[in-house]
This record gives structure tokens, C-alpha cells and sequence, in this order.
């Protein structure tokens, strides 16, 4: 393949000359340009995507970190976010951090390497010192960490209000919530929700609230360590659907039965809740329409960087399933 190193060298001239001439941009005398452009011609040169990035420090890419590839919900949103980049010529790439702020700033790192053009980042560990010195447009998605950032999400504090209202109104006695990771702004906002609804109970306790990570295997160590210490539990409103599973488990492991015994609400809506047993009552997010205004925001940043920061918050809703009793 011929390089813009020989195109340059055949006319005579500096690589950033003919850079200049491909892109149309600083002075270049009428007769260099003739030199640059037989010598194209000559060569048979085409600039490839990568030669093209490095003259223009753009790269027609579009990265989206998650923080944990292994849970549906990322997946989901995944696959809209790159349907949106498809559709307006970007490639998309997906980086998974493991909720670690030393993967997430090594991907920074490389993603600016490669000249992406744009970054959208679902994260609970990084902070507006981290992103200040990205100087490539940047959308949050589904989780605050910097609110300089154009963001994306839904109405957390909404949806656990929902949950835990239709907890009551089946008629839970004493309600208790599994929350996310302690530094994630939807963790907080969830846990805000459940608060409104519960926090004048005369049952109330802080004791009803425990982690469980946004992690299955996590939560279901919670949920059977919490359910043995305090057997008056009969409704759980679960952080998120994946730990919505792991509380499933815990509970046919206490051999209790569900909704029976206890009714469960998960968060998310993923489809994973139609096909557990009994099948997973939740708090639905627009998933792909989250992740679809998210990749356009940035490609209107893109285009425009000057454009106003836009705060978007979807709204949210209860989807009744199996996991809970019927209402009277
Ligand atoms: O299931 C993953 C959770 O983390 C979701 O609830 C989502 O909102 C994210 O923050």
C-alpha cells in the first residue's frame, strides 16, 4: 500500500504539505499542489481511515465504557448506542472497566491515542479531574460522575418510588432494599426513592437496606444473610434485575417461596426477567432509546462542540410479573 510518506517524497516536499493539500486546509502554493497531486495520481495514493485520522485528528470512532460487559443491561444499551453510530457512518467500540477506575483511564488513554472522536462513559469511578483534559466531546450515560458532562438517564429516584409504593399496596409488612455500588449516583437516587416511601414506617430501619453490588452472586449473599437475620422481610425491592436472579436464588435456597413468602422488584426491565421462575416483576428503563439519545447527543457535540450541555431524564415504569402478589 503506498504511504503519504512516498507521496511526499516523490513530489519533494514535507508529509505535512501533503497533508495540507488532502485536506484542503493552510497555504500551499499553486505549484506545490500540482507536485502533491501528480504525484497522488502517479502513485495510485488513496488515504486510508487511519492516514485520514492522523491529518485530521478525527477518526470517524466512537467508544461507549461500560463496567461490566457480564451483566444484559450493558449489552442492551450496547446495542443501541452502535446501531446510532452505524447510522451516522461512526464505528463503534465497546470497553468493558470492571468498575476499575485503572481500566477505565488506560482505555482513556489509548481511546485518545487512536484520536476517537467522541467517548460515552457509564461510570461510578471516574470524576470531573479525570475527563477535564479529554479535549473530545463526552456524554454520561445512565450514571452521573461529572456534571460538566452532558448526561443520559432515567428517573431512578422515580422507579424505586414505585417499586417500593407497589411493595406496600400488595401489602408488605416490612420492606427492604438491596442497593448498587456505594460510589454509583443511581445507587443513591434509588436508595433516595425507597426512602420516600418507607422512611415514617413504624418498621422502619436502615438494618432493611444492605449492598449487593449490582452483582448476582453478591446479592444473594446479602439476601440470605439479611432474610435468616430478620424473618419478618416479606417485600425486597432489588437495586437491579440481575440482582433480582441472585435474590430468586437466595430465597428458593431458604426454601421460601416466591411471592408467597416474600414479593421481589428488580430494576432495569432487561429481558432476563421474562425467563427466570417465578418470572421478575421490575422497574422498566427505556434501555435503547437511553442508549440511542446518548450516541446522538454525541454526535451533535461532535459536529457542533460549542452546543449546550443537555441534562435527558427518561421516565420509568412498573412492570408487574410473577415475583410479586396480585393486588387485592
Ligand atoms: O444493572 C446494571 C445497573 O447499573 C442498572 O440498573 C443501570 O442503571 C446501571 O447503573
Amino acid at each position: 500500500m503506498v504511504t503519504i510518506r512516498e507521496v511526499a517524497k516523490r513530489a519533494g516536499v514535507s508529509v505535512a504539505t501533503v497533508s495540507r493539500v488532502l485536506n484542503k486546509k493552510g497555504y500551499v502554493s499553486p505549484k506545490t499542489r500540482e507536485k502533491v497531486e501528480q504525484s497522488i495520481h502517479d502513485l495510485k495514493y488513496k488515504p486510508n481511515d487511519v492516514a485520514r485520522s492522523l491529518f485530521k485528528g478525527k477518526s470517524k470512532m466512537i467508544a461507549l465504557l461500560v463496567p461490566d460487559i457480564m451483566n444484559p443491561f450493558f449489552p442492551e444499551l450496547a446495542r443501541s448506542v452502535e446501531d446510532i453510530c452505524n447510522s451516522y457512518g461512526y464505528t463503534f467500540v465497546l470497553c468493558n472497566t470492571d468498575h476499575s477506575i485503572e481500566k477505565e483511564l488506560a482505555y482513556l488513554n489509548a481511546l485518545q491515542q487512536k484520536s476517537v472522536d467522541g467517548l460515552i462513559i457509564v461510570s461510578s469511578t471516574l470524576t470531573g479531574e479525570h475527563t477535564k483534559e479529554i479535549n473530545v466531546p463526552i456524554i454520561s450515560l445512565d450514571r452521573t460522575f461529572d456534571t460538566n458532562l452532558s448526561n443520559v438517564k432515567s428517573n431512578n429516584r422515580q422507579g424505586a418510588r414505585l417499586a417500593a409504593e407497589h411493595l406496600k399496596v400488595i401489602d408488605c409488612k416490612v420492606i427492604a432494599h438491596i442497593t448498587g455500588p456505594e460510589n454509583a449516583s443511581n445507587t443513591e437516587e434509588r436508595k433516595q426513592g425507597y426512602l420516600d416511601v418507607v422512611k415514617d414506617e413504624e418498621w422502619f430501619s436502615t438494618d432493611y437496606i444492605v449492598s449487593g453490588d449490582y452483582n448476582m452472586q453478591k446479592a444473594k449473599d446479602a439476601i440470605k444473610k439479611l432474610l435468616l437475620e430478620h424473618p419478618e422481610i416479606d417485600g425486597l425491592f432489588v437495586g437491579n434485575d440481575v440482582m433480582g436472579a441472585g435474590a430468586l436464588k437466595a430465597i428458593e435456597e431458604l426454601e421460601m417461596q416466591v411471592p408467597h413468602d416474600i414479593s421481589i422488584i428488580g430494576f432495569d426491565g432487561i429481558s432476563l426477567g421474562e425467563t427466570t421462575t417465578p418470572t421478575l416483576t421490575t422497574v422498566a428503563q427505556p434501555i435503547y432509546k437511553m442508549g440511542s439519545r446518548a450516541a446522538e447527543l454525541l454526535i451533535e457535540q461532535i459536529n457542533d462542540p460549542d452546543i449546550p450541555k443537555k441534562t435527558v431524564e427518561f421516565p420509568v415504569e412498573l412492570i408487574e410479573r410473577q415475583s410479586t402478589r396480585k393486588r387485592r
